[in-house]
């Protein structure tokens, strides 16, 4: 099977391992500093947090804003389910705004000015445009889980300036990984350490090293990254680039070798902006059958994603009236198809040739 998304190890990231296993630090010690200070810098950030997962950095993004039971927190139909989840952690009321249909991403305009926060999900890696947002006193969390290395018009994902905080997944699929893990970043220093808190029990030590004192201030968990993981993160981190433009290559190609199908090709991004291409997500008629001939095809296709308000639990939201029509029509025919850095050129013929196997009929 050809994976839709697969993570890149090289010799320098088992090495980096290799040397955490031999130190003294397993768990969060200097490797997750350094780890914490290279995304921030990357992203132009004053501050990073890391954490065991993007969903737990989600769910302290929601935590340490203090909302309430009536409060709303508006997020993308067309994404991972955790994205309204961390609303629900906090027992705040998940909301939804539709996409709109030549990005994917949420539409901001239909964001209500009584939601208390806004999570826009860089849908596939395709920047969300902050900059024209007039946030009027509302939280902004992004959720750049498929996005770090992409770029708006105006700034790198995770540099803040139309938001306040920016959480990364460092899932293997996900453009760089720690096997699980995830991070904030964050211009507040008040923000910073409240998350900070939040990772590790909300536990204050004394800094006097002659005493065994410690407090839990507040309510916390543990969501510690470990140093094993922030080792193999760091190294990562440094072939980002090249795995985004990597990336971008295989999506130029799917454009060429895709043209005269008929499907339709992803929303590209704008001049001056760098799509993260996280996802490469076409639009197919009859998408049951293709994806059942691709996946037969040992073509690993999957569907990104089952629309947040049709799971079950999602009884608790509030629709707009009239729903979320742009969003029911994108993920009718909605397939992702392969794209990783390992992507071969052969492989990708492979794709192409059996979709269009598969759609032309
Ligand atoms: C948009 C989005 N948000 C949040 C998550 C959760 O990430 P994690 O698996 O790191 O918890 C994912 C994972 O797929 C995602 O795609």
């Amino acid at each position: 099977m050809i994976p839709y998304g697969r993570q890149s190890i090289d010799a320098s990231d088992i090495a980096a391992v290799e040397k955490v296993l031999a130190s003294n630090y397993l768990t969060s010690g200097p490797a997750v500093t350094d780890f914490e200070e290279g995304v921030a810098d990357y992203v132009g950030a004053k501050f990073a947090v890391s954490f065991t997962s993007a969903t737990a950095a989600l769910h302290a993004a929601c935590a340490v804003i203090d909302l309430t039971a009536t409060d709303t927190v508006v997020t993308s139909p067309l994404s991972f389910i955790a994205s309204a989840n961390c609303a629900r952690y906090v027992g705040a009321q998940p909301g939804l705004a539709d996409i709109d249909p030549h990005t994917y991403n949420i539409n901001l305009d239909l964001v209500s000015i009584d939601a208390r926060a806004v999570i826009p999900v860089h849908y596939a890696g395709l920047p969300v445009e902050l900059s024209n947002f007039s946030r009027e006193g509302r939280w902004v969390i992004e959720d750049a889980s498929h996005a770090l290395g992409a770029r708006s018009t105006t700034e790198k994902v995770g540099a803040l300036t139309h938001s306040d905080m920016c959480v990364f997944s460092f899932h293997p699929v996900k453009p760089i990984t720690t096997g699980e893990g995830g991070m904030v970043t964050t211009n507040s220093a008040e923000l910073a350490e409240k998350l900070r808190l939040l990772r590790s029990h909300g536990i204050v030590r004394d800094p006097d090293p002659n005493t065994w004192l410690y407090n839990a201030e507040t309510l916390g968990y543990n969501y510690r990254l470990t140093d094993i993981q922030a080792a193999l993160g760091l190294s990562q981190l440094h072939r980002l680039d090249s795995f985004i433009s990597q990336r971008n290559e295989i999506a130029e190609r799917y454009r060429e070798l895709l043209a005269d199908l008929p499907v339709t090709l992803p929303p590209a991004a704008p001049s001056g902006a760098l799509h993260g291409y996280h996802l490469f997500a076409i639009h197919v008629a009859e998408r049951a059958r293709v994806f059942r001939e691709l996946r037969q095809a040992g073509i690993g296709v999957q569907v990104h994603y089952v629309p947040v308000h049709h799971h079950g639990i999602s009884t608790d939201i509030e629709l707009p009236p009239g729903g979320l029509p742009n969003c029911e029509q994108v993920y009718e025919g909605l397939i992702s198809i392969p794209i990783h850095p390992g992507l071969s050129r052969k492989d990708q013929d492979t794709v192409v040739r059996e979709i269009r196997k598969t759609v032309v009929k």
